[in-house]
């Protein structure tokens, strides 16, 4: 499960921290109702959709 992290009020800051494997979809349209993540309202913003981030290991980490 990502933990979530919210900074600021005028211009917060959204940190999404993952777990090595982990997956999620995060809204690029601002219309989600679950921000930061997409829950699918993007569908009536043509031309908008998610960004797919997935958690890999680099050469040398330790997970
Ligand atoms: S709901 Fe915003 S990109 Fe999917």
């Amino acid at each position: 499960m990502p933990e979530i992290v919210t900074q600021g009020t005028d211009h917060p800051l959204t940190t999404v921290k993952l777990q090595t494997g982990e997956k999620v979809a995060l809204c690029r349209c601002f219309a989600s109702k679950n921000f930061p993540f997409c829950d699918g309202s993007h569908k009536d913003h043509p031309g908008k959709g998610p960004a797919v981030v997935e958690a890999v290991a680099s050469a040398g980490s330790d997970d």
